[in-house]
């Protein structure tokens, strides 16, 4: 039977629970009225996962954040479940998919500290509040180029500054060269796109360039160490026991990929949200003080990230009545989690100003995000080197004309055309 095949090929089941399609373009458009729907169907609904079927996913507050805190019962690793696959992975993908999957977001236990450890101190606040002024000439050089290609057109500002702007600070922080950037956007353009089966072939060629260009990024480094986190990387390689080749390549990719394709879009959904609430805008232009709680409200409000990845039950468990066997996949929705009235006061309402804000869009426990601290650092400078330059930038298309990437889990605009001034 189908659900038989699901679960031996794509490690999914069918279970008799109402169904919402999160890559559609209507959710994908606007989540709220469906995530009010997910509320009222209860703790657990089905998300479907274009391509495979469909996957069990909470939707509650508390249910989430005690989902994936308990990395014990919920496990990253499908081996803690007694399956062979990493997550998300299958026997018969191609083989380029397992030579980047294997990082510290897919293991759990020693060796996911392991892993997290190496690259810890990078991220710490006091080390990534010391990059403010770097990352501020970064986005004002961005900010110039604009200024002078613009003429009297609009520009894009999802492509030619969103985009471009954290994947330079986390090139750099990785001690990559500037001039390859150009080439990551091509590689990882296609990267998340699952229409068709199609979409994994167009996947194949730039991840198995971008393996070949870090192997040899890798080999530099080795020979003459440059500043950067790859050449740190590189050295614990060396010493041994510390990082395998197989686990430097995955880590380097998570961290390129991870480190700019989410920041891209807060920082884009985040604008976006801001031209929507003209009033909480001024609050914030007025007073760049309040940067800090306008970010963390953004993130709750419109982030990219709507999921947490896929983690196997561990033991047979009851969830909303439903019987959880071992090894059954299951994701938290952050989106929903983020307006759970239980946990938040007028949840559906853009408050620059909330505080208390312990929204989930970084996720939680053990695999909380690497990078929030310099999302955070990187979206705060943005703004508000765009609105101090720009004070008058707008849309240059009418709002209904806006167009939402179909993809799942992670929000993302087609484009975004502005008019500086
Ligand atoms: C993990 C969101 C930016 C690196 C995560 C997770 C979420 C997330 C939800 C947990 C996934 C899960 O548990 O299933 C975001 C958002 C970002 C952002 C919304 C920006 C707005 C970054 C940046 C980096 C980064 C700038 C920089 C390198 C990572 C890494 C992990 C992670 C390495 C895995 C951590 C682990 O497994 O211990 N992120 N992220 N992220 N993020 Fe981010």
């Amino acid at each position: 039977p189908p659900t038989d095949l699901f679960e031996r090929f794509c490690g999914l089941t069918d279970m008799d629970l109402p169904v919402f399609d999160i890559s559609s373009d209507e959710f994908q458009a606007d989540p709220l009225p469906a995530v009010r729907q997910m509320h009222q169907a209860g703790e657990l609904v089905n998300v479907k996962v274009p391509l495979f079927g469909c996957l069990p996913a909470l939707t509650r507050y508390r249910a989430v954040d005690d989902f994936l805190r308990d990395s014990k019962r919920f496990a990253r690793s499908g081996k803690a479940a007694g399956k062979r696959s990493p997550p998300g992975l299958n026997w018969w993908m191609p083989k380029v998919f397992r030579a980047f999957a294997k990082n510290m977001l897919a293991t759990d236990g020693a060796d996911h500290r392991r892993l997290r450890s190496l690259v810890d101190q990078a991220f710490l606040k006091r080390n990534v509040d010391s990059m403010r002024p770097g990352i501020t000439r970064i986005a004002d050089t961005f900010l110039d180029d604009l200024e002078r290609q613009q003429g009297d057109g609009p520009v894009d500002l999802l492509d030619d500054f969103c985009r471009q702007f954290p994947l330079a600070v986390i090139c750099e922080l990785l001690g990559l060269p500037d001039e390859d950037r150009p080439r990551f956007t091509r590689w990882f353009g296609s990267l998340g796109r699952f229409r068709g089966w199609w979409s994994f072939a167009q996947m194949i060629p730039g991840l198995i360039r971008a393996r070949a260009y870090l192997l040899e990024q890798f080999r530099s480094c080795r020979n003459s160490p440059r500043p950067g986190l790859i050449t740190q990387l590189v050295l614990a390689e060396q010493q041994g026991g510390r990082l395998s080749e197989p686990e430097l390549l995955a880590m380097v990719f998570l961290l390129l990929v991870a480190g700019h394709e989410t920041t891209t879009h807060l920082i884009s959904n985040g604008l976006l949200a801001l031209l929507d609430h003209e009033d909480q805008k001024r609050q914030l232009t007025d007073d760049w003080s309040l940067a800090p709680t306008a970010i963390d409200e953004l993130l709750r409000y419109t982030s990219p990230v709507q999921m947490s990845k896929v983690r196997y039950a561990t033991e047979a468990m009851e969830i909303s009545g439903q019987v959880i066997h071992p090894g059954q996949m299951m994701i938290g929705l952050l989106v929903a989690a983020n307006f759970d009235s239980d946990q938040f006061s007028d949840p559906f309402h853009l408050d620059l100003q909330r505080s208390p804000n312990r929204h989930l869009s970084f996720g939680s426990g053990i695999h909380v995000c690497l990078g929030m601290k310099l999302a955070k650092l990187e979206t705060a400078i943005a703004l508000e080197r765009l609105f101090t330059r720009f004070p008058s930038l707008y849309l240059a298309c009418d709002r209904k004309e806006i167009r939402w990437r179909s993809r799942i889990g992670l929000r993302s605009l087609e484009s975004l055309p502005i008019r500086l001034q």
